[in-house]
């Protein structure tokens, strides 16, 4: 399986919305319960994401499907679970974790519930659901972010991050700056996202480009994204995600300058060290060639 890059969220009391994400071409849906779905409609949303799911078993699926639950401090959220992990998302979105511990907690949650239902880790077919936190979206979260590389969570998938819910918690008027940009406390949470997922070997998500007209913004902030490292983003609107998927995939160049580095190695078999065009390589070099071109494979025939 390659790397998820277009997470695109659907309203999930959303009927229309929920017709029309299946043909994004997003490598993921998230059916959101929580914040696009108003306090009077989460009942019959669980009940649409159920059927959604139910109708869509795992093997007949496009694109991944999974479903944001409400915060594990709200009632909804184990209303959300006994709900939905009959009908077998691919995973949970967790949003306003506040550390390793809530992913832990969802963990058990997810246990017993996948148990009830007779989709126990050890049976032939069955393949837990995978959790993704918003890990920043609440104050203490933010001094937590190096802990989840020490945490054994076999269900994490990732580490995304969001700004809105922080600039609540904090008290804050905006989080951008006069310049437009992501004020000092965003961009220090976002570096901290990269760093924290890159520390636990999960994948870093950069959050959503909130204007979704803006398609050479979009492009432009995706691909920076990705040089920065991470490895997909959020997504609003489905008109979003193809300049994503295509903004996270390996360029032609970048193929092109893998295949060299490999052909300098393999021409030097005993060398832990090459050089070309006047640059140094050595093993992570390497490594990371190695990934751009399983990436590229992966994502040719999508
Ligand atoms: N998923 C699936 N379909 C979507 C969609 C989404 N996230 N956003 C829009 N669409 C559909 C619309 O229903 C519309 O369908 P139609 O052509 O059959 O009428 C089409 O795409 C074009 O939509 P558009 O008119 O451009 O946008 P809108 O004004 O209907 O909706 C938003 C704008 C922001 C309300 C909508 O994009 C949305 O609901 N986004 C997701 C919000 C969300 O989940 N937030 C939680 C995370 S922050
Ligand atoms: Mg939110």
């Amino acid at each position: 399986m390659s790397t998820l890059r277009s997470w695109l969220f659907v309203p999930g009391d959303s009927d229309k919305k929920l017709g029309k994400g299946v043909g994004s071409g997003a490598d993921a849906l998230i059916l959101d319960l929580e914040d696009s779905v108003a306090k009077a409609n989460k009942s019959a949303a669980r009940q649409l994401v159920r059927s959604f799911l139910m109708e869509r078993p795992r093997s007949t699926r496009k694109s991944q499907l999974w479903v944001r639950i409400n915060p594990l401090d709200s009632p909804d959220a184990l209303s959300d679970l006994v709900a939905v992990v009959g009908a077998d998302p691919d995973g949970v979105m967790l949003p306003k974790a506040d550390g390793p511990a809530d992913i832990l907690r969802l963990s058990h949650y997810l246990d017993a519930l996948e148990a009830a239902e007779g989709r126990t880790a050890n049976r032939e077919g069955a393949a837990p659901a995978k959790i993704l936190p918003v890990a920043t979206e609440t104050a203490v979260s933010a001094f937590r972010l190096g802990e989840y590389a020490t945490a054994p969570l076999p269900r994490l998938l990732g580490l995304t991050w969001g700004a809105e819910d922080l600039s609540a918690a904090v008290g804050a008027s905006t989080n951008l700056d006069a310049s437009g940009q992501w004020a000092f406390t965003y961009q220090m949470v976002r570096s901290l996202c990269l760093l924290g997922a890159r520390a636990a070997c999960v994948e870093p998500i950069d959050t959503l480009f909130v204007n979704f007209k803006d398609e050479e913004g979009l492009r432009a902030s995706s691909r920076q994204s990705r040089a920065e490292g991470f490895t997909g983003r959020l997504a609003i609107h489905p008109a979003q995600v193809a300049i994503i998927n295509e903004s996270y995939r390996p360029t032609p160049d970048e193929v092109a300058h893998a295949q060299r580095v490999i052909a300098a190695f393999a021409a030097d078999p005993q060398a832990g060290t090459v050089g070309l065009d006047g640059k140094m390589l050595d093993a992570p070099h390497l490594k990371q060639a190695r990934d751009l071109l399983a990436n590229a494979e992966a994502y040719a025939s999508r």
